[in-house]
């Protein structure tokens, strides 16, 4: 995966094993995580990466660069031999050893490689295909744990270009012919949905002391510009995510890095903790991940370090916190038939420059109602107590029988499945749940350990069901944090994530 390589060493042997295991320790904790790795402290890391095109599928893979799923996962063994192991030869070389579970033949995998390891059928289809490498990945980099094994946090890229004439993407689920031409999507021709080159710097141990993990996935989807790559020149796009640590001690802190180009101005860049099982947010296959437990509204809370070092311009949709849920209109839970489940997302844009689309004038972008913390529900028509201003945008499914007029439909293209939208901006009556209550809080120059009532807040959200239909358990496949770029050329956004965690609240214990 491209000219770089690092150090490496890919051994599983039983002797390793014998040499100590060190940095495996869950600290102590006196709440329940529902996350593999609670706070982002584990030395052996997992993560994996997944690009997406703009119906959060594969289409076509970028050639030289297989099925774009790839993971680093990793485990850290202590020099000292075990008291009744006297062979450690390898622990002499190195104060520590990391053993990577992931080999560059795994990530490099692609359709007409046989998946190892028991798939009799070669999968052809490039969307199933990446799901299958993402479940082998997940075998790969498995930590068994109570009351789920877990598998990595996931840094997901997605390219917002869509070719309406080659007639990839489905609407609301249901298969759809060529249009357009159509300006709300950008496309510069053929193969504009393409995936990114990723470059992969294994994670290896580094500084004076060997004593800084670190290691780097970055790439760029301006597949004629990649020999000219470099950390931040050019107007390529360009993504890259750093992941470093001190050994023993702290955070990972994950460093992130957005680019756009005028070929690729829509692009999206997120770390995301999935569920380590059954689909995913906006994803309707089977999933691996870092959520073990998957919080359900009202009873989680979400933790994390934000440092927003550049914003991104005017159009990036920073989302503080984004959570991704899936149950059909009628409140069951979906079940992967794209036709009925429908995608439903929420996200706090923290970026100051973008607009309260709801407002008195334009009812259709707003929710039908707000609920207070106290339960006083306000309907959007009452225009002295509704707060118009705490809400960006809210779209309706597109397949929704009974939307409340006047209604916007959200974009029935950008998912395998109809979605819904509720994206909130902040504002005062957020503060309940410890959001941020003005425009700026948590931006640029003002890094922040932020801990989020999301599960209350999320319960008070409105989203549709249809009338008379119990009310759907809102469990969130997936949460997470980065921006969304829309369609601006040119702009580059920054910032680093560490101390991730879901805890959950109102556990019997
Ligand atoms: C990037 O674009 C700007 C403005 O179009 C141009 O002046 C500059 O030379 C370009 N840089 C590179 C490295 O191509
Ligand atoms: C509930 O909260 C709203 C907003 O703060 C307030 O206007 C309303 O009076 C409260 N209602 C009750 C019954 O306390
Ligand atoms: C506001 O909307 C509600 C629910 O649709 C409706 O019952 C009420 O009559 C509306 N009020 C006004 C002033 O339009």
């Amino acid at each position: 995966m491209g000219e770089r390589r690092a150090l490496v060493l890919f051994l599983v042997t039983a002797r390793l094993v014998a040499c100590g295991e060190v940095g495996l320790a869950t600290p102590s904790v006196d709440y329940v995580s529902a996350v593999g790795d609670p706070g982002m402290r584990r030395d052996a890391l997992r993560l994996a990466l997944e690009s997406w095109n703009q119906c959060n599928e594969v289409g076509e893979e970028t050639q030289h660069m297989g099925s774009p799923r790839y993971a680093d996962c990793f485990d850290v063994y202590g020099a000292s031999p075990a008291p009744n192991e006297k062979d450690c030869s390898l622990c002499s070389l190195l104060p520590y050893v990391l053993v990577h579970r992931v080999t560059e033949e795994d990530n490099n995998l692609g359709v007409g490689n046989q998946i190892p390891g028991g798939h009799p059928d070669m999968i052809s289809e490039v969307d199933a295909y990446a799901a299958v490498k993402e479940l082998y990945l997940g075998a790969k980099c498995q930590v068994e744990d109570v009351p789920n094994p877990w598998h990595f946090w996931m840094i997901m890229l997605k390219n917002g270009n869509m070719d309406t004439f080659a007639s990839m993407c489905p609407k609301n689920g249901q298969k759809a012919g060529p249009f357009g031409p159509d300006s709300s999507f950008p496309c510069f021709g053929k193969g504009c949905m393409n995936h990114p080159v990723v470059h992969h710097d294994y994670t290896t141990l580094q500084g004076p002391d060997l004593t800084t993990l670190r290691g780097r996935f970055f790439g760029t989807w301006d597949l004629d510009s990649d020999a000219r790559l470099s950390a931040d020149n050019g107007n390529s796009s360009f993504f890259s995510v750093t992941w470093e640590k001190q050994l023993g001690k702290g955070s990972w802190v994950f460093h992130h890095v957005l680019r756009t180009s005028s070929k690729y101005p829509w692009l999206m860049l997120y770390l995301r903790s999935d569920a380590s099982s059954g689909l995913s947010g906006g994803y309707h296959y089977p999933t691996r991940g870092m959520s073990k437990i998957i919080p359900e509204s009202p009873n989680f809370i979400v933790k994390f370090t934000l440092n927003v070092i550049k914003g991104g311009g005017p159009g990036s949709q920073f989302y503080l916190l984004d959570i991704g849920s899936c149950w059909k209109n009628d409140g069951r839970p979906c079940d992967g038939d794209v036709t009925s489940d429908i995608t439903r997302y929420s996200e706090m844009i923290i970026n100051p420059d973008t607009p309260a689309w709801c407002r008195s004038d334009s009812l259709g972008a707003c929710p039908p109602y707000h609920t207070f913390p106290n339960g006083t529900i306000v309907h959007r028509n009452d225009t002295a107590r509704f707060p118009y201003s705490a809400y960006h945008l809210y779209c309706s499914p597109g397949n929704a029988r009974f939307p409340e007029a006047p209604s916007a439909p959200c974009d029935p293209y950008s998912n395998p499945q109809p979605q819904e939208i509720l994206q909130i901006l902040p504002h005062p009556v957020w503060s309940d749940y410890g959001y941020p209550t003005a425009r700026g809080q948590g931006w640029v120059g003002q890094p922040r350990t932020w801990k989020l009532d999301v599960g209350r807040l999320s319960q008070s959200l409105y989203f549709y069901q249809d009338p008379g239909s119990p009310p759907a358990k809102r469990r969130w496949t997936s949460v997470d944090l980065g921006t969304e770029i829309f369609k601006q050329s040119g702009q580059v956004a920054e910032w680093t994530v560490s101390d991730f965690d879901i805890l959950l609240t109102n556990v019997r214990r």
